[in-house]
């Protein structure tokens, strides 16, 4: 039942384990497993007619457009615009002819997103939503729907339907580069077999908690948290210093690695605890660089790597993150991230699934 919290202490813990079953609902729905390819999307415009494409939302499933972004552009050759709900509809916007707008909302009724939506209909863009209630405002209002599956999220602090809206961005832009014929069915099948295998990486991820208690109980205390990761890494440092500040109101941010000697760096002190997105990637050695380069100013860091690169990088903690297909892995470092924000609010006696001033879903602007 998505109501009760099935023997969990809190919606919020339910939520993510529930998470690998949310993925086998989108592999179902999403995948052709024989083909290893994504199923033909029921998209109402034909994707080699379009020039660009505009993702918008608010908080956690603005994250969501912004990973989107990093897999349509390098997958599909498509220029993607990843705009705030609340800034894009009053902004002076040069609407391209050919434009899709994908709104990206786990309630489907989050006021500003709606509002948005209903000026890039009025401005005749092609209107996609991604969105987890299928009677929402947002998915009678649009062309193309593209559900989440994600069931009944009850916890303030967003988790499942997240990483589904990650699962359906990922197989949107698989879909539209092979439209397009900008991805060779060689990569697709690559990345498909690794979704496949994600279900069950992170119920066996899951269940290591362990270290990542430890790192929250010495987590608790700081004033101020970093988050650094890069390039698909970079939504999902926003998306743990979000997670981190909602629900255990520690300060903390979310920074592209590259640029944390812009302004970040000031902060750090002894006291700082720094987590370090380091997959193993094109990006990997600048990611460590940068590890290096807070270290030396006694940062705190929770380096976040997979086995091999935790063992030749001392830091004061690590979290392993299993070896996966680069383009998946923000999908799969996503979770302990969660988890590292679950168990500090505990650590601090926070009210986790509903934390102070928050609401699940935001229907007045
Ligand atoms: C609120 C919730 C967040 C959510 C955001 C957008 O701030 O607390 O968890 O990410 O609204 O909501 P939506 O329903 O549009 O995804």
């Amino acid at each position: 039942d998505d109501t009760d919290k099935g023997g969990f202490p809190h919606f919020m813990l339910k939520e993510i384990h529930e998470q690998p079953t949310v993925i086998r609902t989108l592999i179902e729905r999403y995948i052709d497993k024989s083909q290893y390819c994504v199923k033909p999307l029921p998209l109402s415009f034909d994707p080699n007619t379009i020039e660009r494409m505009a993702f918008v939302a608010c908080g956690t499933a603005y994250h969501a457009g912004l990973l989107g972004k990093y897999w349509m552009e390098s997958l599909a050759n498509l220029p993607v615009d990843v705009d705030i709900a609340s800034e894009y509809r009053y902004r002076d916007l040069i609407q391209p002819k050919q434009g899709v707008f994908v709104a990206f909302s786990q309630s489907g009724e989050t006021a500003d997103t709606l509002a948005a939506l209903r000026r890039a209909k009025s401005e005749n863009q092609h209107i996609v939503s991604v969105v987890n209630v299928e009677s929402s405002s947002m998915a009678r209002e649009s062309t193309d729907r593209l559900p989440t599956c994600a069931g009944a999220e009850i916890g303030v602090a967003s988790t499942k339907a997240f990483i589904a809206q990650c699962v359906v961005a990922l197989c949107l832009a698989i879909y539209v580069g092979r439209q397009r014929g900008t991805m060779d069915a060689a990569t697709e099948h690559d990345i498909v077999t690794a979704l496949l295998a994600l279900p069950n990486q992170i119920e066996n991820s899951i269940h290591h908690i362990e270290p990542i208690q430890q790192i929250a109980y010495a987590m608790a205390p700081a004033n101020d948290v970093l988050f650094l990761g890069r390039g698909r890494h970079y939504p999902i440092a926003l998306e743990a210093a979000l997670k981190l500040k909602e629900i255990s109101y520690i300060h903390a941010e979310g920074y592209a690695a590259g640029e944390m000697k812009h302004g970040a760096i000031a902060l750090i002190d002894g006291h700082v605890p720094v987590v370090c997105l380091c997959p193993s990637d094109n990006l990997l050695e600048k990611s460590l660089s940068n590890m290096q380069e807070v270290m030396a100013r006694k940062a705190q860091v929770v380096l976040v790597a997979e086995e091999s690169v935790c063992q030749s990088n001392k830091t004061a903690h690590h979290i392993i993150i299993p070896s996966v297909h680069p383009v998946i892995a923000p999908i799969l470092s996503v979770v302990p991230m969660q988890l590292l924000a679950y168990y500090t609010a505990l650590a601090l006696g926070k009210d986790v699934d509903q934390p102070r001033n928050l609401a699940k879903s935001v229907t007045v602007e």
